[in-house]
């Protein structure tokens, strides 16, 4: 069979064509620009998960054939997964969980870790890569640039500094606040040299670049990635972790239960190895099939073929988004098809809340975007200069049950399926909201931090007959 083209993989995202209402009483197809959040599910995905149900049985336990087979699948998914980060040689093992965010939380308390232990990040974490360190850890914060740059040299000063007590360096693959990468091989380098282990989040850049571990041997190798399934267009609910299997053969899992066991007396238990022993419970079988197909399709494209796309998209967004009147873009501006970015652009417009904005966007023009601080509230506050007295003032608010006051942004991310026409549709919306403002009425939910377009169908029926 001929191999898959970028073009058949494109088109091959569900619901693209799919029309939603519109201020005016018509309907528009819906221009999804938030895929940094979640992405469509591919119909490749969907035919092996619905194929894949006339054998779904339960995994590990079973003696049944339907059991067997379930089992096989699971464990070639987990391998799929192994062989998409090139880390099967490595010893290395994938844990399935059920995002990015459980990935890191697991890691975090895998780690051992007490308070004179330090973990360094850079101040552009998503929160998911900070709070679960701030838990089990003296976190060192790395301060960044617009686009989420640390100079490299403080990396090492801090790691200098920590004498031996840094025991890991925490940085995102991508940031999914302005797209930037940062040079994850260059720090774990740096970590490596001073002892400390490098975990990336590639939630961000696992659906957009290929992403490789790289040996043991390597001092640029990568300790540990994470990443989430639903990001990448199989959205079933998975995600994983890669890291060494002797690292999670080792100490106390950190959720308990069935299927992690060797054995069990009374008064005392026997961890099974990993990965079994970060697996408490059913496994999400289904999810870890989606992935592998998923991951199956964009490897067949070919990454190069998904990074040139969406740098061409990411370039032509940031030319044509600059001539909006009023419109400021953050993060790296230069409408060029950089080397180091995923297609992700905040930007906000002058006199317009960003949660209007964002609510303008999808009424008046079908066009599906993020707002607010993409949970990165320490990267959005230096990005907008929000002072420390202003943030404790909307802390008071917040506590009060008023959520408007927050600073944050407007994000467009790119998927494999967005076209150079659908910037065009946003630039053009963008220019009448700049222009003219919003046509609809809306209305501030302060507890909630968002406008309602007041003339909206209010009943909105997800059709699932539940
Ligand atoms: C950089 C980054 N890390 C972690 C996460 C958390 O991923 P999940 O919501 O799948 O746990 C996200 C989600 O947006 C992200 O963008």
């Amino acid at each position: 069979m001929a191999a898959l083209t970028f073009a058949e993989l494109a088109t091959s995202c569900i619901g693209l064509a799919r029309e939603v209402p519109v201020f005016g009483g018509g309907r528009r197809r819906y221009v999804n620009l938030d895929n940094a959040a979640t992405t469509p599910a591919l119909r490749q995905v969907r035919d092996a998960v619905d194929g894949f149900l006339e054998m779904y049985s339960s995994v590990h336990r079973g003696t049944g054939y339907k059991s067997l087979v379930s089992t096989e699948a699971f464990e070639r998914c987990r391998l799929r997964v192994l062989q998409f980060v090139g880390a099967e040689k490595n010893g290395a093992t994938a844990i399935f969980g059920k995002n990015t965010t459980e990935m890191v939380n697991k890691l975090s308390r895998r780690f051992g870790l007490g308070r004179d232990d330090v973990v360094l990040l850079s101040d552009a974490e998503h929160h998911s890569n900070d709070l679960p360190w701030r838990k089990v850890a003296r976190v060192v914060r790395i301060p960044v640039d617009h686009r989420g740059a640390m100079d490299l040299d403080q990396i090492e000063t801090e790691l200098h500094r920590a004498h031996g007590r840094a025991k890991v360096v925490a940085v995102c693959g991508a940031s999914n606040v302005t797209g930037y990468q940062p040079p994850i091989h260059a720090i774990a380098r740096l970590a490596h040299a001073h002892g400390a282990k490098v975990f990336a989040d590639c939630a961000q850049l696992a659906p957009h670049r290929a992403v490789n571990v790289r040996s043991e041997d390597d001092p640029e190798h990568l300790d540990f990635v994470a990443f989430s399934a639903h990001k990448m267009y199989a959205p079933y609910g998975v995600g994983v972790l890669v890291g060494p299997k002797r690292f999670f053969d080792q100490g106390d899992p950190d959720h308990v239960g069935g299927g992690m066991v060797e054995m069990v007396t009374p008064d005392r238990t026997f961890w099974s190895p990993s990965p079994d022993r970060d697996e408490p419970g059913t496994p999400n079988l289904l999810g870890a099939v989606a992935l592998a197909r998923a991951i199956a399709c964009l490897t067949e494209v070919g990454f190069d073929a998904i990074a040139d796309h969406e740098r061409r998209l990411t370039a032509y967004a940031l030319k044509r988004l600059a001539e909006v009147p009023g419109l400021v873009l953050y993060g790296d501006t230069a409408p060029v098809a950089g080397e180091d970015r995923i297609g992700v652009i905040p930007f906000n417009l002058a006199g317009r809340h960003h949660a209007l904005l964002a609510a303008a966007l999808a009424w008046e023009g079908g066009i599906g975007v993020r707002h607010g601080c993409f949970c990165a509230h320490p990267f959005i506050a230096h990005l907008l200069h929000v002072q420390p007295a202003e943030a404790e003032k909307t802390i008071d608010r917040i506590l009060a049950s008023d959520r408007s006051g927050i600073a944050g942004l407007v994000r467009m991310s790119f998927g494999i399926f967005n076209t150079e026409a659908e910037i065009d549709w946003a630039v053009e919306v963008l220019t009448e909201l700049s222009r003219r403002g919003p046509q609809g009425r809306y209305r501030l939910v302060p507890a909630w931090g968002e406008y309602e377009a007041e003339d909206c169908p209010v009943e909105i029926d997800p059709g699932l007959g539940i």
